[in-house]
């Protein structure tokens, strides 16, 4: 199967093949997502097939109007209501209640919830209200691999495997959407990302941060969670410290293979770059480098054999810590020290 490409005037044509059972990858705010019709269960499970994701790990339901949640959700609570209202569309993703037998067992992974979102991009809105079906939207990269900021990397995971890309140009966010759960009895937070627990708890309340790294024989409550996640094929190393940059450059330097070094600009300005080291600039900040940070990971893993990436890190709040979340998971836990 040749993978077509849709430019955002070509949405009509999307949304048929949605509407056929096809899999057709889309454009958010965060990332780019893999779409396929919700309510039916062969083409949810065909998504699993094209990422290669384990089949316990549920999918979420990308929505246009907030009755399509109505359909399938329990009636929503007040609190609920008005963190729709607040951040919808946008990068908060819910986790509800469900009415019984409304969705597949192929979609919820058999759990009696399901997480709902509603991103921001008109061309998506669009595609999902043409289909008139709720889409699932995980996100369209090969399991395992930094998540697709721009449409030439789902291409390039999964050409041949899907129907289609709609193509909207760079994501804006550039890390996935943060995941509050509803169905607890305190709100809790199993994903961070551009909605902060200040801005979710200037709304609702006290809220739970729950994101911790999962143990291997601990049972997640995000399943997602306990995955391999954003990692290239080279060791990634964080440096909290400006300060350890220069002598993670100067260790580079004293290896035979080539190595990579994401920062800003202000970070890569004062270091003295050995000729092994390769720069991938994160912008001027935390917002910019959150934004490169899995296009960066993917650039080395694509376009340069490096045998370790150095990359900058960022104070643990606000879209920090999404950022850090993910740098994390990338590295594996790993951070340089100098010692
Ligand atoms: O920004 C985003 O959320 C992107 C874009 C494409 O919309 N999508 C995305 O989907 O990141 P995915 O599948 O890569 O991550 C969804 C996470 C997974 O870790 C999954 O385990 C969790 O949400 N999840 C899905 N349903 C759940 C549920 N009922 N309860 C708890 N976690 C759930
Ligand atoms: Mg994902």
């Amino acid at each position: 199967m040749e993978t077509k490409i849709f430019k955002p005037d070509q949405v009509s044509e999307a949304a048929e093949l949605i509407k056929q059972g096809q899999l057709v990858a889309f454009p958010t705010e965060t990332v780019y997502g893999l779409g396929a019709d919700a309510t039916n269960e062969q083409a949810a499970g065909n998504v699993y097939a094209a990422k290669g994701r384990p089949s316990d790990n549920p999918l979420i339901v990308t929505v246009s109007s907030i009755e399509m949640v109505e359909q399938f959700a329990q009636p929503l609570t007040d609190q609920v209501k008005q963190l729709m209202t607040k951040f919808w569309p946008g990068s908060l993703t819910i986790v509800l209640p469900l009415q019984p037998g409304k969705l597949s067992k192929t979609v919820t992974g058999g759990l009696d919830t399901a997480a709902f979102r509603m991103p921001a991009n008109q061309v998506t809105l669009k595609m999902i209200a043409t289909a008139g079906v709720p889409i699932v939207g995980p996100s369209a990269n090969t399991s395992g691999k930094p998540s697709p900021t721009l449409a030439k990397h789902v291409y390039h995971d999964l050409n041949g495997k899907i129907a289609g890309i709609l193509d909207d140009g760079p994501t804006q966010v550039g890390v996935e959407s943060t995941i509050i759960d509803m169905s607890t009895a305190v709100p809790t937070i199993l994903r961070p990302g551009a909605v902060t627990v200040e801005q979710l708890e200037a709304v609702i309340g006290a809220v739970k941060a729950d994101h911790h790294h999962v143990k291997a024989n601990e049972i997640p409550k995000a399943p997602g969670m306990k995955y391999k996640h954003y990692a290239p094929s080279a060791q990634v190393e964080i440096v909290d410290h400006v300060n350890d940059f220069q002598s993670a450059m100067d260790w580079a330097g004293q290896q035979r293979e080539a190595v990579g070094v994401m920062a800003t600009d202000d970070v890569l300005a004062n270091l003295q770059l050995p000729a092994n080291v390769e720069a991938f600039s994160l912008g001027a900040d935390v917002q910019s480098a959150t934004h490169l940070l899995f296009a960066g990971l993917r650039h080395f893993d694509l376009e340069s054999a490096v045998k370790v990436i150095f990359a900058e890190g960022f104070a643990n709040e606000g879209l920090g810590a999404a950022y850090m979340n993910r740098v994390d998971k990338s590295a594996g836990g790993m951070h340089f020290t100098n010692e």
